[in-house]
């Protein structure tokens, strides 16, 4: 099969974490993939992600080529962009998984809270949105029966489940001042705006035979509020996260069709996952 008949699947942040994992799935498909790996900053990480990729899955007639990309700036989308469609002239599948929660980096002394909450917002609202509007024109520019586009949310920025009460999550502190720190705050917020765009982009190609989705993968173990620079962050792994092998299947299944059921305006949520995290 020539890369052309390939469908070309792209995946910011590819270059670790539930990204990779999904990419490692699609290659393990029987289907044929072109995977783009966004990966920020040293295409490096990209390339090595790259090569195990191809090692967990020898046999495969997936490709994979790295993209730079950082959802933060508009010179890098820009540049992107100009890749991509000089080089495939379209997109099959967007997946917008680049995310970050930088609260270790207030607890490091490296940001302020202002900046922290800022800069989240910046990765999982604006930069998720405008990368989003940038490749839309890729996307529906794809020969495929149905394209699709991915958003990464969190089962903790469900505003149904915070405002019903009954979360076991959720308790209520008692009155009085100062209150207790509440954990994830800043990336349960921006992950709720991330919902919005999300659904405005839905609505917004509903006519245009895309499906959209908002997926919730699960509590998993990845590098997901760990500070590149010191290491330190929240330990997912006692949290109870899972193999982020598990989420990553489940993306796969999404984007080769298998919950086009479920796109928008059904959210999909995994829900046994849902309930954790
Ligand atoms: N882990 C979980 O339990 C969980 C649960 C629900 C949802 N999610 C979501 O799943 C997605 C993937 O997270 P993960 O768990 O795999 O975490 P991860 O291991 O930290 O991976 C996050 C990826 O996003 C990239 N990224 C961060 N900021 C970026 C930017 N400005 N531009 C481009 N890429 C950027 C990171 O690049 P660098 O390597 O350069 O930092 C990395 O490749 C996120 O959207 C996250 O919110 C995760």
């Amino acid at each position: 099969m020539d890369s052309s008949s390939k469908t070309v699947v792209l995946i910011t942040g590819a270059n670790t974490g539930l990204g990779l994992e999904t990419a490692k799935s699609l290659f393990a498909r029987p289907e044929s993939y072109h995977v783009l790996i966004g990966c920020r900053g040293d295409l490096e990480r990209a390339k090595t992600a790259i090569f195990e990729l191809r090692e967990s899955s020898p046999a495969s007639t997936s490709l994979a080529d790295a993209l730079s990309i950082d959802i933060t700036s508009d010179e890098s989308i820009a540049s992107a962009f100009q890749q991509v469609q000089e080089k495939y002239g379209h997109i099959d599948v967007l997946v917008n998984n680049a995310g970050a929660d930088l609260e270790s980096a207030v607890a490091a002394g490296q940001m302020t809270p202002r900046e922290c909450w800022n800069e989240m917002y910046n990765v999982n609202v604006t930069g998720t949105h405008l990368f989003t509007s940038a490749f839309a024109p890729l996307l529906l520019a794809s020969k495929a029966s149905t394209p699709r586009m991915l958003f990464i949310t969190s089962g903790l920025s469900s505003l149904t489940e915070l405002a019903n009460g009954e979360s076991p999550r959720y308790t209520n502190p008692p009155a009085g001042w100062p209150k207790p720190i509440v954990p994830f705050f800043p990336y349960r917020v921006s992950k709720s705006g991330m919902n919005m765009v999300a659904t405005e982009w839905a609505r917004l190609l509903r006519k245009d035979g895309v499906c959209v989705f908002l997926i919730s993968p699960g509590l998993l173990n990845t590098g997901l509020g760990s500070n590149r620079k010191t290491g330190q962050g929240p330990n997912l792994g006692a949290l109870g996260a899972i193999d982020p092998a598990i989420g990553a299947g489940f993306c796969a299944d999404v984007i080769e069709g298998k919950r086009d059921g479920q796109a928008w305006p059904t959210n999909v949520l995994r829900k046994d996952a849902v309930q954790q995290w």
